[in-house]
């Protein structure tokens, strides 16, 4: 597998797309400490570096997780009336139970801390966005899976992916060999609402 496309910054940003079919290409070891080592050169508030990471690739796990985080889901009022106002497909793929809301990946990075703090959210995303564009300059896909988010938080699996009771799971990254072309993207215009000079 090539693990080095040469690609310029802007390049991997525009390139980088939410990628959800995967070769069953599994990835190792030196690739992804690679890609941990592009996430932890994010800036982080006040250089505090709070991230700590877990990483999965025992696909049965996985499909354990992907179970119950739909379980979990479904059984919440609140994701519940989101998905219903905003994306009432999401609910019918929640209650397929064929569905893996890793979408097969071999992996799942799992970008989390070790203490909460009001910047820590942010720092573990600027970290998940960079460790997307490196995987995208590798040549490999990568999805945010928020429907993870509750699954990793709770006490049982937390204990299994070694975040202290203090800690959380925050940004939950599967990574891969993407199978097939990646589709370009599309953006609307940005909104600029002001811009005094
Ligand atoms: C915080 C966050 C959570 C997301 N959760 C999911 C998810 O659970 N499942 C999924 O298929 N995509 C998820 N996505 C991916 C978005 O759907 C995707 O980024 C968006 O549609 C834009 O497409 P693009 O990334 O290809 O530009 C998530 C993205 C973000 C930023």
């Amino acid at each position: 597998m090539s693990t080095e496309t040469g690609l310029d910054v802007m390049s991997a940003i525009r390139g980088r797309r939410a990628i959800r079919s995967f070769t069953p290409e599994r990835l190792g070891r030196g690739v992804i400490e690679e890609l941990i080592d592009a996430a932890i050169q994010a800036p982080t508030a006040v250089h505090r570096e709070p991230w700590a990471f877990a990483v999965i690739q025992d696909k049965e796990r996985l499909r354990r997780y992907s179970d119950r985080a739909k379980a979990l889901l479904l059984e919440q009022r609140e994701a519940t009336s989101f998905f219903q106002r905003e994306e009432p497909r999401a609910l019918a793929v929640l209650s397929d139970p064929a569905f893996n809301i890793f979408y097969d990946a071999g992996t799942l990075v799992v970008i989390g801390c070790r203490a909460r703090g009001p910047f820590v959210d942010a720092d573990c995303w600027l970290a998940a966005e960079n460790l997307m564009l490196a995987a995208t300059a590798k040549g490999l896909g990568t999805c945010c899976i928020g429907f993870a988010v509750g699954v990793l938080n709770t006490p049982e699996v937390k204990r299994e992916l070694g975040i202290p009771d203090a800690g959380a799971a925050v940004a939950p990254i599967i990574v891969g060999v993407p199978r097939g072309p990646i589709p370009p993207g599309a953006r609307k215009p940005p909104l600029i609402l002001s811009w005094a000079s």
